[in-house]
């Protein structure tokens, strides 16, 4: 069967990451889970100062860009890509408090973005990916062949990453990860640079009420639609 784009957009924690890595297992597609890879420049600069009292200092940043390598590995463990910053595993540090607490300042910087968006495309050339973000479906692959837009109720998302957290050993409020959230999602759908937007032909799913596997069926329903289209139009060519 040939191969395609899929581009999943949406909400913080509303289940994004989880669809695309049982999508991904179960079509051979290979995964991209690009908020890692703002979240792996973000942990960059809080170690190196470049973030200090909340406060970006923008210059340091940009002179330092070019030694953030941002690079994907495939764990065969977890049967999933996982990020690396400059050849380290990160994927435990990237989700961090502190780390989505400044991820939402450090993406909204037009050079990090120049720079992530070429990383996201040569990854995705070769099509047989999905990539799951912000800006996905409208600016990294606007040409994708099939675009999700997903999101669900806040209290839904902030219960999920909640109990994510605490998974790891990070105890936090509810209140306290629904702020995150919610704060999150007002500064990643008003910023200048590829601010998160539903796709004009992205299809929305909310996922409040429907199981992981639910997700999965109705998503391989879409899939295996499109292709039946595109393949009879083929034909009659
Ligand atoms: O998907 P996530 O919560 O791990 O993403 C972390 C942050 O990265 C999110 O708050 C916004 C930013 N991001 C982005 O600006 N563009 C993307 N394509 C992916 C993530």
């Amino acid at each position: 069967m040939s191969k395609i784009t899929i581009a999943i957009d949406g909400y913080s924690s509303c289940g994004k990451s989880t669809l695309a890595r049982s999508l991904a297992q179960k079509l051979h597609y290979n995964y991209i889970d690009t908020g890692a890879m703002y979240r792996a420049v973000t942990l960059y600069c809080l170690r190196n100062n470049i973030i200090s009292n909340s406060t970006v200092d923008l210059q340091k940043l940009l002179s330092e860009l070019k030694n953030i390598e941002v690079s994907f590995a495939y764990n065969t463990l977890t049967k999933t890509s996982e990020v690396l910053l400059n050849n380290e595993h990160v994927e435990k540090e990237i989700r961090m408090m502190e780390v989505a607490n400044h991820v939402s300042a450090i993406s909204s910087i037009k050079e990090v973005r120049e720079k992530m968006v070429l990383l996201q495309r040569q990854m995705g050339k070769g099509k047989g990916v999905i990539m799951d973000g912000r800006d996905i479906g409208t600016h990294v692959f606007p040409d994708a062949e099939l675009k999700l837009f997903m999101t669900a109720d806040n209290n839904v998302r902030t219960q999920r990453r909640l109990d994510e957290l605490s998974s790891k050993g990070e105890y936090l409020t509810f209140d306290e990860v629904k702020h995150n959230l919610e704060k999150r999602d007002h500064d990643d759908s008003t910023r200048k640079e590829s601010p998160l937007l539903q796709a004009e032909d992205a299809v929305v799913l909310d996922n409040t009420d429907i199981s992981k596997e639910e997700q999965v069926e109705f998503v391989i329903k879409l899939i295996n639609d499109f292709l039946l289209t595109r393949d009879s139009l083929v034909e009659k060519i």
